[in-house]
């Protein structure tokens, strides 16, 4: 049962609706390997084989202000590590597992000193959490389904592990649990789990991935618009925990793309880097973090506490709004003109966001022109107009909107 309110929920994420973009970071044991996060499963390792990972496991970069500041340069309000992932090696000290980083040959708490970094640095933490661990029997996808007395001590450890993450690191933001294989929320006891989670952090925001709906969803390497709060979360190439091999990386425009379609369909976007073994960010997440930054700082305006326009130019690409200003993300630059139409307000200025420079206007009826743009568009991946109305903006037919 949700014993709280629509309104608090609405409250608790009026922060993470303003941010609209964070970094997830995937690292762990699976790291030193580089051949991605579920390297455990896909080569069949024996449990004792890759213990012996956590004796290698040293990083000797692992810098989490530089992480902390490259994400702040892309823009990013929020970020979301894996404090434990499906094979249960945890970053952080557990008093329940003796599978973690401080037992181990780093000895060092990560997540104490990642939230360290944060907290200087005025970035909203998030803790991922696996329920299901690998090391448990029958937790190993395709495993023969077990009786669920099997699984009690797989689901007390994550009762304890989100206790202890939600007691040891001060405030935590977001709580983003994954996998529940192959159990549902009754045998997690997911409804239990998050009473507790609120009592110990009260303004934590909680995903959906423990069963229950709770604050957003989690849509992954897709947009999917809803109603409800959700966010989209993507790989910046095709795998999450580190991949030397995975070359695939999507270009900086195609970043800013799938961050302009989730702010017009009103949702985030929490943008993945997998750093190596020694707790390096790849070069080309480095490079693409860069790039993205740069288009943050002339056009932040337009994803900031921005969500769905009742106003746009779909033929020129997506649209956002804050408050009285609707921004035209425009993917079609079409020239020096630029037309829209079922615009039901008066516009009083026009002006590309990057440049400043101003249109002139002309609107009969529902019909508006911006003339006095530059033919060729000034910024190469994605130009925003700032439109300025007289009131709030609407469409000249609802339907329409
Ligand atoms: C999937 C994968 C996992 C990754 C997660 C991120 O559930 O199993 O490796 O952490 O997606 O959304």
């Amino acid at each position: 049962m949700n014993l709280e309110s629509k309104d608090q929920s609405k409250d608790r994420l009026q922060w993470w609706r303003e941010a609209r973009f964070g970094m997830f970071i995937h690292w762990g044991l699976y790291s030193l390997l580089g051949r991605g996060e579920w390297v455990f499963y896909q080569e069949h390792f024996g449990l004792e084989e890759y213990a012996k990972l956590a004796d290698r496991f040293k990083p000797q970069h692992f810098h989490p202000k530089e992480w902390v500041a490259m994400a702040q340069d892309a823009g990013m309000r929020y970020m979301v590590i894996t404090t434990r992932h499906h094979d249960g090696f945890c970053l952080y000290d557990s008093r329940v597992s003796d599978f973690t980083a401080p037992k181990t040959a780093a000895k060092r708490d990560f997540i104490e000193e990642f939230v360290d970094a944060c907290r200087t640095m005025g970035m909203r933490v998030g803790f991922y959490y696996s329920l299901m661990d690998w090391r448990f029997p029958g937790a190993i996808p395709h495993s023969v389904i077990q009786p669920d007395e099997v699984y009690r001590s797989e689901v007390e450890q994550a009762h304890a592990q989100v206790r202890e993450i939600c007691t040891q690191y001060g405030t935590v933001d977001i709580l983003w649990y994954d996998m529940m294989h192959p159990h549902k929320a009754e045998l997690w006891r997911s409804g239990e789990l998050n009473r507790t989670v609120r009592e110990l952090q009260p303004g934590i925001l909680i995903n959906d991935r423990a069963g229950l709906a709770e604050d957003f969803s989690t849509p992954e390497n897709v947009i999917r618009v809803e109603t409800r709060p959700w966010e989209a979360c993507y790989t910046m190439n095709r795998t999450w925990g580190y991949a030397k091999y995975d070359r695939n990386y999507k270009s900086p425009h195609e970043i800013i793309r799938l961050l302009t379609t989730c702010v017009d369909g009103g949702g985030n976007l929490l943008l993945n880097v997998g750093p190596d073994g020694e707790g390096e960010f790849p070069i080309e997440s480095v490079e693409i973090l860069r790039h993205v930054g740069q288009w943050m700082r002339a056009n932040g305006k337009a994803i900031y506490g921005a969500g769905p326009s009742p106003i746009s130019a779909p033929a020129l690409g997506l649209a956002s709004r804050v408050g009285d200003r609707v921004y035209l993300l425009i993917q079609r630059w079409p020239g020096s003109t630029v037309a829209f139409a079922w615009c039901g307000s008066k516009v009083v200025s026009a002006r590309i966001l990057s440049t400043g420079q101003e249109a002139t206007i002309e609107q009969k009826g529902d019909r508006v022109w911006f003339r006095g743009f530059p033919d060729y568009p000034p910024d190469p991946y994605m130009n925003v107009i700032e439109l300025e109305f007289d009131g709030e903006p609407r469409a000249s037919d609802p339907a329409y909107a």
